[in-house]
């Protein structure tokens, strides 16, 4: 097996099982046209995080890291009107790209994204009481991991999902040799979720366009 098969079959996926599902390429090349990284979810893995919002009927959904706003875009479908995602980025570049975006896909009034470093801004929407929130998708730093995990806990309720994106990173997960402040970061939000007696958690490896990586998802049970 190799990324090349692996792209392969993203494409066949997406063509056959994703195409009802608006033209989310185009959030793509408007993020490749201002110069951003190539660093958002895969199309099967949006929609899979569009699958999960759905799935537990989801209506307030908090995300750590939006870049370009595909990801955003993704859980924003899976909303009612009234529904809200509330996206945190340190890059005002990045927001106002994700603005943009979210404007030309329809969800202006659903996306509220936030610049500053995650870590604030959690805290100022926890001392908000904006919370408690649905489902929370954590992909930004990922030293950061650990807070972003006890902060998304701290603002979820019993049925409530958090999703981590990058967990498994072609492997270095399980490589002790390596010491990246990512890779311990992840390490150590996956100590946190193994002992955390209110979440319920697995992890999935995924190949496709973006590697070899992968998801971790904890449901809240107390
Ligand atoms: N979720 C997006 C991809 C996010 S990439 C998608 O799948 O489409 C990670 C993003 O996190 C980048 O835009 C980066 O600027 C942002 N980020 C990095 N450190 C951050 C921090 N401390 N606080 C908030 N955002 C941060
Ligand atoms: C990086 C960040 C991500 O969220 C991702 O999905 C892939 C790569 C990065 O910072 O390299
Ligand atoms: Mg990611």
């Amino acid at each position: 097996m190799n990324e090349e098969l692996w792209t392969s079959v993203d494409h066949y996926i997406s063509h056959l099982l994703l195409k009802s599902d608006g033209p989310m390429d185009e959030i793509l090349k408007s993020n490749t046209a201002a110069g951003l990284p190539a660093i958002d979810v895969s199309a099967p893995q949006g929609k899979l995080l569009y699958l999960f919002a759905k799935m537990i009927s989801a209506k307030k959904i908090l995300e750590v890291g939006t870049l370009g706003g595909y990801s955003t875009i993704w859980l924003a479908k899976a909303l009612p009107e009234n529904g809200k995602v509330i996206s945190l980025e340190i890059s005002s570049k990045h927001a106002e790209v994700a603005r943009e975006n979210a404007a030309k896909a329809g969800f202006k009034k659903i996306i509220d994204i936030r610049v500053g470093p995650a870590l604030e801004t959690l805290k100022k929407i926890d001392e908000a009481n904006e919370g408690p929130f649905d489902l929370t998708f954590i992909d930004a730093d990922k030293a950061n991991n650990p807070e972003y995990f006890k902060a998304a806990l701290k603002m979820s309720k019993v049925g409530s999902l958090i999703i981590c994106d990058n967990v498994i990173r072609d492997g270095k997960i399980v490589d002790m040799n390596n010491t990246d402040p990512g890779v311990l970061g992840t390490r150590r939000l996956y100590e946190i979720m193994s002992s955390e007696p209110r979440v319920t958690t697995t992890a999935i490896q995924t190949v496709g366009t973006k590697g070899h990586d992968g998801f971790a998802i904890a449901l809240v049970v107390k």
